[in-house]
């Protein structure tokens, strides 16, 4: 694993961005604080020191892919099944916040580099909350030290790169259907009813399956909706 760390920077995934022709597939950089880290739909990603923030390099493999937003649903699984062994009882809300006790802990920012038409990399940036002060408070949120879970960031981040490695070998050769069943299995809300917002609309369903995909499946009576982009609330 070669990691470039960095006391402060403006962004991980900024950085990564505009050095991404001198960066390295599988290439991770870290910071102990951001001072303008992103998050999603442009919101700022509040990043003091207390938390883990890195960002992933991938640039290999990626036109064996299905569909690139799966890597963020790779990566939530990694950080889940990382969470767990450091004691948390950490579970996916479709399709990648990392939570627990019904509050977010991790958040994840991909984010595509394009060479004309081309896609050339994918930044996979994640922050997870360790025991920082203040959090980001677009969901309700939570930090592990809060959930009485002492993680070390750098145990937390080895685990997590050697389980999406592992995984993204897998997701290479046989697609999301590889990592169904785990990933499902962190998915807590498999037929339970759920409240989605998808770009303007709000719909409400249960939540049925993820398929082969990772995609969404969501009944509505009789009708099943195949949902590939929206947030789940909490
Ligand atoms: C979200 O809004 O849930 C995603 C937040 C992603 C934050 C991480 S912190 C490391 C990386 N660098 C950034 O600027 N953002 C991501």
């Amino acid at each position: 694993m070669n990691v470039i760390s960095f006391d402060i920077i403006p962004s991980t995934n900024e950085y990564c961005a505009r050095n991404i022709s001198s960066l390295t597939h599988g290439d991770v950089i870290t910071a102990r604080r951001q001072s303008a880290g992103r998050g999603r739909k442009s919101r700022k990603w509040s990043s003091e020191e207390g938390g883990l923030y890195f960002s992933l390099v991938l640039k290999e493999g990626l036109s064996l892919l299905k569909s690139p937003g799966t890597l963020t649903q790779l990566m939530a699984l990694a950080v889940c099944k990382a969470a767990r062994r450091a004691g948390a009882e950490a579970y996916i809300k479709w399709p990648n916040d990392v939570l627990a006790q019904g509050r977010k802990f991790c958040g994840i920012l991909s984010e595509a580099v394009f060479e004309g038409q081309a896609l050339k990399a994918v930044i996979v940036g994640v922050g997870i909350n360790l025991s920082q002060k203040e959090l980001n408070s677009d969901k309700p949120a939570v930090t592990l030290a809060e959930l009485g879970v002492k993680a070390d960031a750098e145990f937390l981040l080895k685990e997590i790169i050697d389980n999406f490695n592992f995984n993204f070998e897998l997701l290479k050769r046989d697609g999301f259907e590889a990592l169904r069943s785990s990933y499902k299995e962190a998915f807590l809300y498999l037929g339970k009813p759920v409240k989605m917002h998808i770009f303007e609309e709000t719909v409400q369903g249960t939540a049925e399956d993820i398929d082969a995909e990772g995609r969404l499946i969501l009944r509505q009576g009789k009708t099943l909706r195949v949902i590939n982009i929206g947030d789940m609330d909490f």
